[in-house]
């Protein structure tokens, strides 16, 4: 593996699965294949879970990491080409990607979308320019439109939690007082896309009209309006909310009814709810559920760091 910002970097999600569940059965058997090698973890945004399970997958393949929190501990960054440099901002990327390249043998890259501007967004341009500008291998954190790390730890849950061998999956849009990013709902779409393809589940999504995702990351999925329609059946259920695509960043709906909680769960087949974390209790998602043995999302969490392990040894094998 060259890089990690997308399933497009992986050949087959159920091979990366398996590999991923052997790890986590034997968590050190790679623990020298790291050694002298430094994995630099960059955020530009806020974080609990991603920094802490990628840091500790990269130790225990024996690897030496840095974090770096460059939104408060760096200079001001430019990201923008082309502007004179005259005002807040210091240092520019193309500078501070060389210069991290410098020290680091793998980036690992957190930088949140504007949701003001859809093209710069989409385009992935700060992103893009760590992997052009710092020359080392590049994994993704969660950029503009792409959560991946994520996407692969809630595709490891559902086949460690599946009691039928196809399961149903459906991606539910859930209310928030904020207007959030496309990329975990646009990243699980096309994780569970590529799943669906490869025979290990069946891909549903439901949102409000107007929460259409972006096609290029729902090829494949069935998409049905009506809430309760798509939860009929379903065997896991991944509440999240999202900003419209189409009004770019846009809250649509006031979020009546799309909560879920213990009682919507009736219709499903005994569902498991996922959730990236973190959530907002009884506004995205019921407290019921959360506190019932119906949620998975403490394990899905914990299977971040058998997903970041997965990643790094492979391009660590590459390198
Ligand atoms: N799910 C997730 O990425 O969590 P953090 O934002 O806390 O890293």
């Amino acid at each position: 593996m060259k890089q990690f910002t997308s399933v497009k970097d992986v050949e087959n999600v159920t091979e990366l699965v398996k590999e991923a569940r052997a790890l986590k059965n034997n968590p050190y058997a790679d623990k020298t294949l790291g050694e002298n090698k430094t994995l630099g973890v960059i955020f530009l945004n806020p974080s609990l879970r991603t920094r802490l399970s990628t840091q500790k997958a990269a130790m225990n393949l024996g690897m030496n990491v840095m974090v770096m929190n460059i939104d408060k501990e760096g200079w001001a960054l430019e990201t923008r080409d082309g502007v004179v440099m005259n005002g807040t901002t210091v240092e520019h990327i193309r500078e501070a990607a060389r210069v991290f390249g410098q020290y680091c043998d793998i980036l690992a890259i957190r930088s949140f979308p504007g949701l003001k501007n859809r093209e710069e967004d989409y385009n992935e341009e700060i992103f893009n320019k760590f992997i052009q500008f710092s020359g080392v291998p590049v994994v993704s954190l969660e950029s503009a439109t792409l959560h991946p790390l994520q996407s692969f730890a809630d595709l490891i849950t559902i086949e460690e939690h599946k009691k039928v061998q196809k399961p149903r999956v459906v991606l539910t849009w859930a209310p928030h007082v904020k207007p959030l990013p496309q990329s975990v709902p646009n990243a699980f779409a096309e994780w569970m896309c590529q799943a669906q393809k490869e025979g290990l589940i069946e891909f549903i999504i439901t949102h409000p009209e107007g929460y259409e995702l972006a096609e290029q990351f729902t090829e494949g999925a069935t998409i049905i309006h009506n809430q309760d329609e798509a939860l009929k059946g379903a065997d896991f259920i991944y509440p999240k909310s999202w900003s419209s695509y189409h009004d770019y960043g846009k809250i649509l709906h006031n979020g009546k009814g799309w909560m879920l909680n213990l009682e919507r769960l009736k219709i499903t087949n005994q569902a498991k709810v996922l959730h990236c974390l973190p959530v907002r209790r009884d506004l995205e998602l019921g407290s019921d559920i959360l506190d019932s043995t119906e949620s998975l999302v403490v394990e899905e969490a914990g299977n971040r760091v058998w997903a970041a392990q997965t990643v790094l040894k492979r391009i660590l094998e590459n390198i």
